[in-house]
């Protein structure tokens, strides 16, 4: 048994951040189920939106927010954030040289879609979430402990189930110890890898808000998916990402016609917000075509893109052809884990940050850079809350197994949970795809789930994976609308009268 102040679940820029802030007196522990350097963030691209350049202001940068989001944001939430990205970044640049200049020695603002304004800090050229990361691991404090591969599989409650008080931890050689925190923090990311499509870190598996749904908290908005426009595709599946910074450059999307694809779709056209591109590519594959990005007007690409360059060049795609062949997939859960502002969810100990929350930033669909921002501001303020709130005594108890019966289902390949979800809750859905997953689901009877202690990683992992399968299949379900990253296509409209606003909560009742 190991006890600690805090207790920090993932390792993305948002769980480094709040490690870099909090104070040095207090007893850290960061467990991450991989390596520390494994993470969505460390892979992420594009950059961070902050309204800094001349002509810009937080109030346009909000207006685009909204706008992306379809009016489904918290407007307090967004607005705190949006306002404070600005001092964000200075708080970095201030201290390191970490993003990208311009021949003025101002920072460079890169445009992605659906922004009005240049206001995308970037790193590296296309390496800003590893270049971020490095530079927050480098400042890590010498009270943190990391433990790598260290799989959280069950939070722990006080007997009244009023409190989060710990975590179950599995290693490798599936030998288990359970820690015990008076703050338990999730910042396990989302869930992409739930798709057979999908530009996330193969350890993106939905496992944190499996666990807080298990835990008897609130659980909001799964059903709002961000699918990316353009994944590499090569040999039938996908490589990795090609950042919207590439079409804010100039790249166009083509057939291989050399059809204009977004040509009187939306008139951001190819910088259109990312639902309505992924759509419209999505209807030409679905007629066999393979869309292009075609880069021919970017002169500088190697440079602007190294890591773009360097993945290309590994799967063989040549550049000088100027065509990249892509698909859209899952890149980001704008729902998750219910929070306010700072990551406290609706279970008193229990907190979520990142891409495991759901603050109500990105409403229905995450404007392209904002989440690097949330992390950013999440683990900032959590970490300056947790440092002045009084420290309640937790009283440690060893947890009884849990009654009910003994769970023993054959579980399904993950290749079989991606394919389905991919082509029944992607994209596109309908009510019969929904309807015919659900029942699929219904099958492994998760309902009956009981103690997980006796299943190994790789199951435990599968059940993560189905039982937020399912949480976004129920949610898809009930939103009888369109919606950003949520797309019916018998209800292909925004339905504003019934649904502007209005969330869908899905709550597990405890056992207590
Ligand atoms: C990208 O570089 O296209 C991804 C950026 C983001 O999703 O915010």
């Amino acid at each position: 048994m190991i006890k600690a102040d805090v207790i920090i679940i993932g390792s993305g820029v948002a769980a480094l951040q709040l490690a870099v802030y909090l104070n040095e007196d207090k007893n850290v522990r960061l467990l991450t189920k991989s390596k520390l350097r494994r993470s969505n963030s460390y892979l992420a691209q594009g950059g961070i939106a902050a309204a800094i350049g001349v002509n810009d202001h937080p109030s346009k940068h909000l207006t685009d927010t909204l706008e992306a989001g379809r009016f489904h944001n918290q407007l307090e939430a967004a607005k705190q954030i949006i306002f404070e990205a600005p001092s964000l970044i200075q708080d970095i640049s201030g201290k390191g040289n970490v993003f990208d200049k311009d021949s003025k020695g101002e920072l460079s603002l890169g445009m992605e879609g659906a922004h009005r304004e240049h206001r995308i800090v970037h790193s590296g050229g296309d390496a800003t979430g590893k270049n971020l990361s490095e530079y927050l691991i480098e400042k890590l404090p010498p009270n943190l402990k990391v433990e790598e591969d260290s799989f959280a599989y069950e939070l722990v409650l006080n007997s009244e189930g009023t409190r989060c008080i710990g975590v179950k931890v599995k290693r490798q050689d599936e030998s288990q110890e359970i820690y015990y925190g008076n703050h338990i923090i999730l910042a396990s990311g989302g869930c992409g890898q739930l798709y057979k499509y999908s530009s996330n870190a193969k350890t993106v598996t939905g496992d944190g808000i499996a666990l807080a749904y298990l835990a008897g908290a609130e659980i909001i908005d799964m059903e709002f998916i961000q699918f990316h426009p353009t994944l590499l595709f090569v040999n039938g599946d996908t490589k990795g990402l090609i950042s919207e910074a590439v079409r804010g450059e100039g790249a166009i999307l083509v057939d291989e016609n050399g059809t204009l694809i977004m040509e009187g779709v939306h008139p951001f056209k190819d910088l259109a917000p990312r639902h309505i591109v992924s759509q419209t590519i999505h209807e030409y594959v679905k007629k066999g075509s393979q869309v292009y990005l075609d880069i021919t007007s970017i002169k500088n690409f190697k440079d602007r893109f190294p890591q773009i360059t360097e993945l290309c060049e590994k799967h063989e795609v040549d550049l000088t052809k100027g065509k990249i062949p892509i698909v859209p997939g899952s890149h980001f859960l704008m729902g998750g884990i219910k929070t306010d502002l700072i990551g406290r969810t609706s279970i008193p100990g229990l907190y979520a940050i990142g891409e495991a929350a759901c603050t109500g930033l990105h409403g229905a669909n995450r404007l392209a850079s904002n989440s690097l921002l949330e992390g950013l501001y999440q683990g900032k303020k959590l970490a300056e809350w947790l440092n002045t709130v009084q420290q309640d005594p937790i009283e440690i108890e060893v947890p009884n197994h849990k009654k009910g019966c003994q769970w023993s289902r054959k579980l399904p390949d993950i290749q079989e949970i991606q394919d389905l979800m991919m082509e029944r809750v992607g994209i596109v859905r309908s009510e019969m795809s929904l309807k015919k997953q659900k029942k699929w689901l219904e099958q492994f009877k998760l309902e009956e789930i009981s103690s997980l202690d006796h299943y190994s990683i790789s199951e435990l992992t599968k059940i993560f994976m189905l039982i937020t399968a399912n949480l976004i299949t129920e949610a898809a379900l009930k939103r009888t609308e369109s919606r950003g990253g949520h797309y019916r296509i018998d209800f292909p409209a925004e339905d504003n009268e019934r649904w502007l606003r209005k969330s869908i909560i899905q709550q597990q009742k405890r056992e207590m």
